[in-house]
Formats: C-alpha cells, sequence, structure tokens
C-alpha cells in the first residue's frame, strides 16, 4: 500500500515515479552521463544509483521498509559511524554517555542516527545536496552540528563531499552505508574481486570494536593488495573472520589525500568499480548480518547479497589516542570526500 504521509518540513522536489513508486517520494533524482541517482530526505539514503541502466546498488521499494528494516541500507550515517566502546567517550575531560544499540556498544550514531532523520534536499547543478542539524546533546553528543552532503553526479560515477560545523567541541565521523552489488541485482557478493590498497587492518575484539593495533594483511585472509575473489578466504579458520561473520573490518588505507583504496570487479555483468577517498580507513563489510527480507521489485535479499565500503575514522576512534583524530573543534570545518567510479 503506497503511504502519502509527510514526515516533516520540505516538499520533495522531483519524482521519476518509474520503478520505485514509493520510495520516490520525497526523493531526488539526478541523471548525467551514464549515472542515476536518487537520493532520499528520510536518511539522506542513497535510494537507486544506476550505472547504464543497472542498478548497482540494494534497496527497498517502499520508504517504510528503510524506517523498519535494519542494514543501513544507502544511509548517511552519523553522527559517530561505526561502533563506540561502552557507549561512552571523553571530550575535554568530560564524560559523554551514549545509546547502546549494538550490545555494549553504540553503532552507527545510537537509537536515531543520521540515518533516520529527515534531511532537507535540494538540487544545484549535477549535485543532490542534503542538509541537517543535529541539535546539541542530540544523541548524546555535545554541540549543534550543521552538515552538509553534496551527492555530486559525474556521467561515471557519484562524489560524496561531507561538510561539517559545530559551535562546540565535538567528534564525528561520517558515511555512506550503501551496499552495492555490480552484478545489477541482489545476489552472492562472493564472486567479485577485490583489491584493497591497505597494507594493514585493525583487529577487532568479540564485540566487533578495534583492539587498538594496526595489523599487516600480508599472509591473512585480509590480503586485498592484489584482486582476490572476496569469497577466497571469507570462511577461512580465522578468529577475526569468525567474529564478524566474514569481512566486517576497518581497513587503514595506504597514503594520504584524495585517493584511489579499491577496486572491484564483477566478471558476469564486466562491471568495475573504482573507490576513492580522503579519509584514513574504509569499512569493509560483506553483509554478514543481512538477514533474508525483500529488496526492490520484489527481490529477495540475503545474507552476503552486497558489499560495503564505508570510508572513515577507524571505529572507536574517540576512545583510542593513537587512532587520527575524529574531534572536531568548535568553529572548525570538517570536511571528507569519498568517489566511486565505474567503468
Ligand atoms: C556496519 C557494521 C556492521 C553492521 C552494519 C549494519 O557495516 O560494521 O557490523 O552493523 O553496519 O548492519
Amino acid at each position: 500500500m503506497i503511504k502519502t504521509e509527510r514526515y516533516g518540513k520540505g516538499d520533495f522536489l522531483k519524482t521519476s515515479a518509474d520503478d520505485y513508486s514509493d520510495a520516490l517520494r520525497k526523493s531526488v533524482t539526478v541523471k548525467n552521463g551514464d549515472i542515476s541517482l536518487t537520493v532520499a530526505e528520510y536518511g539522506a539514503t542513497i535510494l537507486s544509483l544506476k550505472f547504464k541502466e543497472k542498478e548497482m546498488t540494494l534497496g527497498y521499494d517502499d520508504t517504510e521498509e528503510y524506517k523498519k528494516q535494519d542494514g543501513y541500507l544507502g544511509a548517511t550515517v552519523g553522527r559517530f559511524a561505526n561502533r563506540i566502546a561502552n557507549g561512552e567517550f571523553y571530550l575535554n575531560g568530560k564524560r559523554y554517555g551514549l545509546y547502546k544499540n549494538d550490545g555494549n556498544n553504540t553503532l552507527h550514531g545510537g537509537k536515531v542516527g543520521f540515518n533516520a532523520v529527515l534531511w532537507d534536499l535540494s538540487v544545484k547543478g549535477n549535485a543532490i545536496i542534503a542538509e541537517y542539524e543535529s541539535k546539541d546533546m542530540e544523541e548524546g553528543f555535545p554541540g549543534n552540528l550543521k552538515v552538509k552532503v553534496e551527492f555530486s553526479v559525474n556521467a561515471d560515477g557519484i562524489e560524496i563531499s561531507y561538510m561539517a560545523t559545530s559551535d562546540k567541541d565535538t567528534v564525528i565521523n561520517l558515511t555512506n552505508h550503501t551496499y552495492f552489488n555490480l552484478a545489477g541485482r541482489a545476489e552472492n557478493i562472493e564472486n567479485h574481486y577485490l583489491t584493497l590498497f591497505a597494507d594493514g587492518f585493525t583487529p577487532i575484539d568479540s564485540g566487533l570494536i578495534p583492539t587498538g593495533e594496526i595489523k599487516g594483511v600480508k599472509g591473512t585472509p585480509f590480503d586485498f593488495m592484489e584482486p582476490k575473489l572476496i569469497g577466497k578466504d571469507i570462511n577461512a579458520e580465522d578468529t577475526q573472520l569468525i567474529r564478524a561473520g566474514g569481512y566486517d573490518h576497518n581497513f587503514v588505507i595506504n597514503g594520504a589525500g584524495y585517493r584511489k583504496f579499491a577496486e572491484v570487479y564483477c566478471k558476469a555483468s564486466g562491471i568495475k568499480m573504482q573507490c576513492f577517498t580522503d579519509m584514513p580507513g574504509v569499512q569493509f563489510y560483506s553483509g554478514n548480518f543481512l538477514t533474508e527480507r525483500k529488496g526492490r521489485n520484489g527481490e529477495t535479499i540475503k545474507k552476503r547479497h552486497g558489499f560495503c565500503l564505508e570510508t572513515q575514522f577507524f571505529p572507536n576512534s574517540v576512545n583510542e589516542p593513537a587512532f587520527p583524530s575524529c574531534v572536531l573543534r568548535a568553529g572548525e570545518v570538517f570536511t571528507a570526500k569519498t568517489g566511486y567510479k565505474f567503468v
């Protein structure tokens, strides 16, 4: 059933009601060359990213599903993406307590993260702009935070630029949680070849919190320095893989500045995706927790039917002084950029 209720201020700007009728309510589509991108005001969520008419992401038909289901499909994640141990951190000597929504830890911003709030959408040229103001102490984080996410639609891919300012010192970690499947439909992604330009990763404890160590990938199932099938080692008898049910780890990307950090290739479709970022880390998540659910166009989404490459500060970096700093000082401007390009 199509629901017509409005969530709040703002009208949807453009709708092209072709395939995803209800999900496209309160969303914007921009097309350029081979790319078509649809972003919803709910969670600044990527509802659809098409390359040459082929859908590259997992999604649902109905906006209600995005509200009901776990998995953060396509969502913009914040104020703090990934995990914060024991739901707390200290900043300037003060303790901040957070909502624990992942065992004893906080995941993806807490109870109502940026994935579950309404963003203001607008279009500027070939870009979709999503803006949100997170109030001081929203989900326990200090500072009124103004966030702007710009999704630039290029002829061969998209670039996501994040910008944020706060009126108090705070912590920030923004990402996008799109599940890609370069086959163009929901199916197992173990047959995708992945290259990750990362010599190291951050091993996790049983709660999926980094231990603080940075471990070399060489000689481990985490070595993706050369193209390797995601499925090749995914079921190896390896404590790290067993803890996460597959890959769900932060990789320490080599180099600095805006650089290529990954390539993914699907032989069946012949499509290759190149990934770029200026962030220090990326969570490579092989969709291990995707329980069976109904996806777009009646597709069945199952475990490992999509993979995420969530660029980020390292998980729990709020509590790990040796990790790159996720602190945003009052009045400073936070920026980050991630790009996904298709060939
Ligand atoms: C991230 C986490 C995973 C999982 C998904 C959402 O990628 O690292 O463990 O929680 O989000 O299901």
